[in-house]
């Protein structure tokens, strides 16, 4: 284990925003993470694992653990299912395609998702239809403060969209280190509503679709709208699609018929914020480096050497016309450094 002192964090983030830390440890083992936490347990401590959800704004004055423990362990199986754990510094694409190759399902629609494993319980990352949600068991987790291990079961992570406990109550106290998944083996359930996914599949030709066919389908949606993070850095959606009330809804559309939506419930509308976003005439805008994607409005993108400050001041811009044009607050999904 080797400390690295004023490491730049360029390679580190999928938004390349070139910001140096004071300190920096590639965590290979749970042992390593737990010795280093009891050495070093006076300093401020910042975790970084994919940094695929991340917008760095600042140089970080403090010790940066990058998570890149790595392992895949079937814990138990059935001819149905099978329980499965991936350590945290495993690539989450990497560990859906071990999974589709194995014909173990549920994952399939949460193909290409950039970032590691144990980040991913965080915000309960989501898909066309799925969300990390509804096939995870359990995490494992470190407590900064004491070392020591807790389990975190499906319940106690109070998930939901975009959300759970390790953004609320135990935010930056804990080290996720591992993530068990129940997956079927067979009488896979897929989840092929969403209407890209349909019109994908009919395009391919393919009517009774496999897990495979599946995520082959979503891989190819994804490519199609989204930018690959090695070509041009970029965090995925920048904002959260915020819900409003139906009659805050019905309003607007009063000025915008063609304004799409998804219901919630009886009270709530959640619509797209891309949407939103394209009205506002930002779409495929370019400030410097910083930018919003051509394909995809909800996606800000560093064209090469933005800084973090750049896009941050973007995403203020886009927020103050959202509210301007359509009274509605913009939440970012990415976690602001
Ligand atoms: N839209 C536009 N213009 C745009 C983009 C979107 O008008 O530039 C509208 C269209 O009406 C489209 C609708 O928005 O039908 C929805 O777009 P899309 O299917 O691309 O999904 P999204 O709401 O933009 C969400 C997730 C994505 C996830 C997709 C598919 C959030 C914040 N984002 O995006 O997640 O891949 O659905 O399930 O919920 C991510 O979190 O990083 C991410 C990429």
């Amino acid at each position: 284990m080797k400390i690295e002192y004023n490491k730049s964090l360029k390679e580190y983030n999928t938004f390349g925003i070139d910001v140096i830390a004071s300190e920096f440890v590639k965590i290979t083992s749970e042992t390593e993470l737990k010795d280093i936490l009891l050495r070093e347990n006076k300093k401020p401590i910042f975790i970084i694992s994919g940094g695929s959800n991340m917008l760095l704004t600042n140089n970080i004055d403090s010790l940066v653990l990058h998570i890149a423990i790595q392992g895949i362990t079937i814990i138990e199986e059935s001819d149905d299912s099978i329980i499965i754990s991936a350590n945290a510094g495993e690539n989450w694409h990497d560990f859906v395609l071990y999974c589709i190759n194995h014909n173990y399902g549920g994952l399939e629609n949460l193909s290409l998702i950039p970032g590691y494993v144990g980040s991913a319980p965080i915000q309960n990352i989501g898909a066309y239809g799925v969300e990390l949600k509804d096939t995870f068991v359990s995490c494992e987790a470190i407590d900064i403060s004491s070392g020591e291990k807790h389990i975190f079961l499906n319940d106690d992570c109070r998930f939901s969209y975009r959300n759970s406990i390790f953004k609320n109550d135990v935010k930056g106290k804990f080290i996720i280190t591992k993530v068990t998944f129940k997956l079927s083996k067979r009488n896979h359930v897929l989840n092929t509503s969403y209407g890209a996914i349909e019109n994908a599949l009919k395009e391919n030709g393919i009517t009774s679709p496999t897990i495979k066919d599946v995520s082959e389908a979503v891989i190819q949606i994804r490519k199609s709208k989204l930018p690959d993070p090695a070509e041009i850095g970029n965090s995925g959606s920048f904002f959260k699609n915020p819900v409003i009330s139906g009659k805050h809804f019905s309003e607007l559309q009063k000025s915008f018929p063609n304004i799409p939506s998804y219901k919630i419930d009886n009270q709530n509308i959640k619509v797209p914020a891309g949407w939103l976003i394209e009205q506002s005439g930002f779409k495929g805008k370019r400030w410097g480096d910083a930018g919003v994607h051509e394909k995809q409005a909800l996606v800000l993108v560093n064209y090469n050497n933005a800084a973090g400050k750049e896009i941050l001041d973007l995403s203020k811009k886009i927020q103050a016309e959202i509210k301007n044009r359509f009274d509605i607050d913009l939440e970012t999904e990415v976690n602001i450094i």
